[in-house]
C-alpha cells in the first residue's frame, strides 16, 4: 500500500507551531508520515490561530480555496484544528461543507480516532476541554526531538483573562506538565544534538502554581540548566505580575539563560492597562526591567503593544510611546486592537476611527524600528556568541542568534550548525545584522 502523507499548515505562535509537531507524531502513529509540499498530501490540517480577528478571518479564505484542490482529488481530507476550532467547533463544519474534521486545543489525542471515522466517511467535531483526570493527556510526549533548538511546552491555557484576550477561552485553564516528562524531554533532544530549548507556555512564569507540579518555574529552570549538552536556555511568555525574586536570581546566577526576555507590556498607559486587566501598572513594570538590568546588564527586552484600545486617547498612546523609549526594547510586535468574541473588552464604547489607530499603530512602528537600530549599534564592531541554527540569508550563509535573540547571519560552511561562534558584528540591519568569522 502506498504510504498516505499529511501536510499540516501553521499559524499564529510558536504555541501552535510546538502543537503541530506533536499533530504530526499522533498522525505518524496513524499511518501518515509528513508531506513536504501540499500537492502531495491525502491529508490537510490547517492548525490555526483566532487572536485576532484577521488571522480567523485568513483561515476561511483558505479553507475556500481548498474547494478547487478537492476536484482534483475527491479523497482529500481536511481537518481544522487549534484555536479557531475551538472557538468554532460544530460551526465550522456547518459553514464549510467540505471539511471532514475538527478537532480543538484539547483534544489532539483524540486524532487517531477522529482520522479513522474521516476515513470511514464520518464527519465529526471533538472540541471539549480535558477533565482534571486527564490533564496531562494535553502534553503527548513527541517523538521528534531532532534539531539544534527545541521548543519544549511545559504549560498550556490562561487564567490571566486580560479583557481583551481570547486564549483564556480557546486554551482553557492553565495546565502544567509534570517536571519530570519536560526534563526527559530535554535529556532526550540533548542527545541527538539540541543545544538550546525555549521554554513554552501561554503564560510560563506561573508554572506549576496552579497544581503543584512539584516545582516552580525558577526551579524548573534550575532543572534544565543542570542538562549536559543544553547551552542555552529560553523562556516565552511572560507576564510582568509574576516575575518572581526566584526568577530574577535565575538571570543572575544562571549562565545558560539567554541575555533575552519577551515582557509583553501592551500600553503604557496605566488607565489602559488597569481597563485591561493586567494587574500591574506602567511603574511596576519600570521596576521590573530595572530588576532584571541590575542582575544581568546585557539583558534585552521585547514586547507586545496593542493600539486602539477601545478608549485609547492620544494622551495614552504618547504614554505607550514614551515607554518604548524608556525601556528601549531591542523589539516590538504592535497589534491593532480587535474585538474578539466572549471577551469584556468587546463589550466597551470604541470612539477612535480605524484611519487613527492604523496612523498610531504606523507612529508606534516607525519608532521601534528607530530604536531597534540605536540598541543594535554599539553590537557593531564587537564579537558577539552566536548558536549556528541553520543556512542563512544568502547562500554560502549561516545564521545564528546571539544570547540576546538578535539574528546574525554570516559566511561560514554549513558544518557549523549547533557550534558556538563568535563573529565580529560588521553591519546593523534592521531585522539582522552582518557578521564575519575571521
Ligand atoms: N487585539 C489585538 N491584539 C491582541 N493580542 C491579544 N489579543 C488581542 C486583541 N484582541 C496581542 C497581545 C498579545 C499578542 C500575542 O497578541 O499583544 O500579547
Ligand atoms: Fe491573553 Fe493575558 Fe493570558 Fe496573555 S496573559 S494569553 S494576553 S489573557
Amino acid at each position: 500500500m502506498l504510504q498516505k502523507k499529511v501536510h499540516i499548515l501553521t499559524y499564529g505562535c510558536q504555541m501552535n507551531v510546538s502543537d503541530s509537531e506533536k499533530i504530526g507524531s499522533v498522525l505518524r502513529g496513524v499511518g501518515y508520515e509528513p508531506s513536504a509540499t501540499i500537492d502531495d498530501a491525502d491529508m490537510v490540517i490547517l492548525n490555526t490561530c483566532s487572536v485576532r480577528s484577521k488571522a480567523e478571518e485568513k483561515i476561511y479564505g483558505i479553507l475556500f480555496t481548498m474547494k478547487g484542490r478537492l476536484k482534483r482529488k475527491p479523497n482529500l481530507l481536511i481537518g481544522v484544528g487549534g484555536c479557531v476550532a475551538q472557538q468554532e467547533g460544530e460551526r465550522l463544519l456547518q459553514k464549510v461543507p467540505h471539511l471532514n474534521f475538527v478537532f480543538g486545543t484539547h483534544t489532539l489525542h483524540l486524532l487517531p480516532q477522529m482520522v479513522r471515522d474521516a476515513e470511514a466517511g464520518r464527519r465529526v467535531t471533538e472540541t471539549g476541554f480535558i477533565d482534571d483526570d486527564h490533564r496531562l493527556d494535553l502534553f503527548p510526549q513527541s517523538g521528534e526531538v531532532a534539531g539544534v533548538t527545541r521548543l519544549v511546552t511545559i504549560m498550556q491555557g490562561c487564567d490571566n483573562f486580560c479583557s481583551y484576550c481570547i486564549v483564556p477561552y480557546v486554551r482553557g485553564r492553565e495546565v502544567s506538565r509534570r517536571p519530570g516528562d519536560i526534563l526527559e524531554e530535554i535529556r532526550r533532544a540533548a542527545d541527538s544534538g539540541c543545544r538550546e530549548v525555549t521554554l513554552l507556555g501561554q503564560n510560563v512564569n506561573s508554572y506549576g502554581l496552579q497544581d503543584g507540579a512539584a516545582a516552580d518555574f525558577a526551579s524548573l529552570l534550575r532543572g534544565v540548566a543542570n542538562i549536559d549538552g543544553i547551552q542555552r536556555i529560553r523562556f516565552m511568555t511572560s507576564h510582568p505580575k509574576d516575575i518572581s525574586t526566584p526568577l530574577i536570581d535565575c538571570f543572575a546566577d544562571l549562565e545558560k539563560l539567554c541575555s533575552h526576555i519577551h515582557l509583553p507590556v501592551q500600553s503604557g498607559s496605566d488607565r489602559i492597562l488597569a481597563m485591561m486587566n493586567r494587574g500591574y501598572n506602567r511603574a511596576d513594570y519600570l521596576l521590573m526591567v530595572k530588576k532584571l538590568r541590575s542582575v544581568r546588564p546585557d539583558i534585552l527586552f521585547t514586547s507586545d503593544i496593542i493600539v486602539g484600545f477601545p478608549g485609547e486617547t492620544e494622551e495614552d498612546f504618547q504614554q505607550s510611546l514614551s515607554l518604548l523609549q524608556e525601556v528601549r526594547y531591542s523589539d516590538s510586535y504592535s497589534f491593532v486592537y480587535s474585538p474578539r468574541p466572549e471577551t469584556k473588552a468587546a463589550l466597551l464604547p470604541d470612539k477612535t476611527g480605524n484611519e487613527e489607530k492604523v496612523e498610531r499603530f504606523n507612529r508606534l512602528l516607525a519608532l521601534q524600528k528607530k530604536l531597534t537600530i540605536e540598541v543594535q549599534s554599539p553590537m557593531v564592531g564587537k564579537r558577539l556568541e552566536v548558536l549556528v541554527e541553520g543556512a542563512g540569508k544568502k547562500e554560502g550563509q549561516m545564521y545564528g542568534r546571539t544570547s540576546g535573540n538578535r539574528v546574525v547571519n554570516f559566511s561560514a560552511e554549513a558544518g557549523l550548525a549547533g557550534t558556538l561562534q563568535q563573529p565580529l558584528i560588521v553591519r546593523n540591519f534592521q531585522n539582522s545584522l552582518l557578521g564575519e568569522l575571521r
